[in-house]
């Protein structure tokens, strides 16, 4: 039985993938299901999935990938585009309730997200987060409506080889008790 412990230092960022093993729509919907159970903002659940996984879609939408994000989701079974609706989370009748506004929809996705980087990696499936992408290339291809805002996109597959744990900072540069 694996433990959180275990599955947290499974999972890595996967930048070479089996283009051989594929992914079932229900293994995906397992990951977006357990997702779902991530906390949200009054529990407005407004994180969405939009998953790529035909040959032809999936070729477009690794081109609205930038930097050498192409080449790293080479044989990647499916990709998702991450997306909230905005302007629901962290407001009240339209108006930011706060300095952080859609920050909080942000955190929502953020935090759904890493429910589904690690339940993937429950299951042996891995991924990559990838920011560096146009967000603006994926809606027209998706037509994703223009109330989400896009955010990243998690290409999910199976690793080739096992990869190096990066190193993470001494938790006194990062943790202060008072
Ligand atoms: C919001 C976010 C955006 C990222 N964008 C990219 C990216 O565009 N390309 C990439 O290769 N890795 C990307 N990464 C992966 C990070 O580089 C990786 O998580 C970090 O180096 C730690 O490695 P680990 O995930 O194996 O623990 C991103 C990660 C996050 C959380």
């Amino acid at each position: 039985m694996k433990t959180l412990n275990d599955i947290a230092l499974h999972r890595r960022s996967i930048r070479k993938y089996d283009s051989s093993r594929g992914l079932s729509r229900e293994e995906l919907e397992t990951l977006v299901r357990f997702a779902q159970e991530a906390p949200s903002w009054k529990n407005q659940q407004t994180s969405r999935y939009h998953i790529v996984t035909s040959p032809e879609t999936l070729a477009a939408a690794r081109q609205c990938l930038g930097g050498s994000n192409p080449q790293k989701t080479e044989g990647a079974g499916a990709l998702i585009i991450t997306s909230f609706k905005h302007d629901i989370v962290g407001h009240t009748q339209g108006k930011p309730d706060n300095e952080a506004g859609n920050g909080w929809g942000w955190y929502d996705l953020g935090l759904q997200s890493a429910y589904l980087l690690l339940k993937a990696a429950e299951l042996d499936i891995d991924t990559l987060v990838i920011g560096i992408r146009s967000a603006e290339q994926l809606r027209q291809l998706l037509s994703i409506p223009e109330d989400e805002t896009i955010g990243a996109v998690i290409a999910v597959g199976h690793r080739v080889e096992d990869v190096q744990r990066p190193p993470r900072k001494p938790l006194d540069d990062i943790l202060r008790f008072y």
